[in-house]
């Protein structure tokens, strides 16, 4: 069997352009215009790509882009300085820190001291009590991505076999929530689960979030399973520099039934869930109802 390629450049250019309507409503209709500040602490540049594209696709969506760029030796009091200017400025809905931030920075509490209601990352613990209770939480940006492109793809999920490979709390530990939520059975495995082979053949849905090139070959997927692949690892092979997911695609592509492949998968969902979250949250700060099709 050959899988079907979910194309999730598709599903993130649909919902973009939705995004990109509620604000143009938004402008036209309350005179609101939805803004987003990034922060980035450092200079490595890997980030800095990705929030340079934060910044242009915000600002191509019709919103504000404001960008505090800080450098590495930055102290934790002036970052909560920043972030205490930003809660309080009424132009400003949306907060995100671009994490890791550096070691001498303590990102619990700097996740913590933002506005919950600015949170777009979903990261701050009340965000993360209120989608752990199935109430009305701001959801983290890559796992509501893979829900979209899953209920996209499947339709709906109810008593699915969903196995979550990652415990990390941006992605696998909300995930596992997310479906959860959907009423998959969902199990989450890490570095110390015991045959993971296995684990991971038990799967209708295996999402794959480990941060580790093609750790997962196409003889652990169970035959016809949806395989959502979140990593983006950069490799070098015959010489050149290469983006590889955390499922081996070859092989994975003749197991499943349906796969996310990298690039082109799930990774270009976490801007777009980005924006939709700043709209989102612009709507709620304004009285408004939150925008259909923006959220689960
Ligand atoms: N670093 C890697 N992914 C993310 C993300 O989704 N949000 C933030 N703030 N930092 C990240």
């Amino acid at each position: 069997m050959t899988a079907q390629i979910i194309d999730g450049k598709a599903f993130s250019t649909q919902l973009r352009s939705r995004v990109a309507g509620h604000v143009t409503r938004l402008k036209e209709e309350h005179g609101i215009t939805p803004g987003l500040a990034v922060v980035l602490v450092g200079d490595d540049p890997a980030p800095e790509v990705y929030v340079r594209n934060k910044g242009r696709q915000t600002i191509e969506a019709g919103m504000n882009s404001l960008e505090h760029k800080l450098p590495t030796e930055t102290s934790q009091a002036d970052l909560f300085a920043l972030i205490e200017q930003l809660n309080s400025d009424p132009v400003i809905h949306g907060i995100l820190v671009q994490l890791p931030l550096p070691k001498h920075l303590n990102a619990d509490l700097v996740i913590n001291a933002i506005d919950t209601a600015k949170d777009v990352d979903g990261f701050h613990v009340s965000n993360v009590g209120l989608l752990g209770t199935g109430q009305n939480a701001m959801i983290p940006c890559t796992p509501l991505g893979c829900l979209m492109v899953m209920r996209g793809h499947l339709g709906d999920l109810s008593g699915l076999e969903a196995v979550v490979v990652g415990r990390s709390n941006i992605v696998g530990k909300p995930m596992a929530q997310l479906l959860l939520g959907d009423n998959c059975t969902v199990t989450i495995a890490h570095s110390h689960t015991r045959d993971l082979a296995s684990i991971c053949r038990r799967a209708d849905i295996l999402v794959a979030a480990i941060g580790r090139p093609e750790m997962i070959p196409g003889d652990w997927i169970k035959p016809g399973a949806t395989v959502i692949d979140v990593g983006i690892n950069r490799i070098a092979r015959h010489g050149k520099q290469q983006l590889v997911g955390d499922v081996d695609f070859s092989s994975a592509a003749e197991i499943a039934g349906a796969i996310t492949p990298v690039p082109g998968g799930v990774g270009p969902m976490t801007i777009a869930c980005l924006l939709a979250n700043t709209v989102t949250a612009c709507c709620r700060a304004n009285g408004l109802p939150a925008p259909e099709g923006l959220t689960l």
